[in-house]
């Protein structure tokens, strides 16, 4: 299984799981509700796009929308710390709900951590 592309481990059934997961647990979070659309479709499908090249799977997200440059679309929302917490729970939550574990979530869930931690673009309130 190591030489499997973690895209092919996952396929895009479970990242779809995933995802819908996820973005359920992001539409509740009181200090996420502030920066998200209400409607979270094109959300979700936008970050299927790009947890499939991520994870190694085709470019789909690059050749719609560009380059992702992620931390720069992520400029018009407030990223503090605790908002980068909160997301990575709903995330680890999600992953708990469709049952991801063993060393794919482990490999998987640090990487988010780091791409999460590089996001933030403002301290918390309270600082
Ligand atoms: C879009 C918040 C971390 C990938 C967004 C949007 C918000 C947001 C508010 C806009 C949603 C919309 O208008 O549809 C956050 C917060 C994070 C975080 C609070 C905490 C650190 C991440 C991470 C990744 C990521 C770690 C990737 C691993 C994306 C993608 C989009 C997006 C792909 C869609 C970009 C597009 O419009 O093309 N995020 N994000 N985000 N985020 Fe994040």
């Amino acid at each position: 299984r190591i030489s499997k592309i973690p895209y092919e481990e996952i396929g895009a059934e479970k990242l779809s799981e995933l995802m819908h997961a996820f973005y359920k647990r992001v539409s509740q979070h009181p200090l996420l509700i502030p920066i998200f659309p209400e409607d979270f479709t094109e959300t979700i499908r936008k970050q299927i796009q790009f947890q499939t090249q991520y994870l190694g799977g085709p470019n789909i997200y690059t050749e719609e929308h560009g380059h992702p440059m992620m931390r720069a679309r992520h400029m018009h929302f407030k990223i503090t710390p605790d908002r980068a917490q909160a997301w990575l729970e709903c995330m680890a939550e999600a992953m708990d709900e469709v049952g991801l574990d063993g060393k794919f979530r482990e490999i998987y869930y640090k990487r988010l951590v780091m791409t999460a931690h590089h996001m933030v673009n403002a301290p918390n309130d309270h600082e």
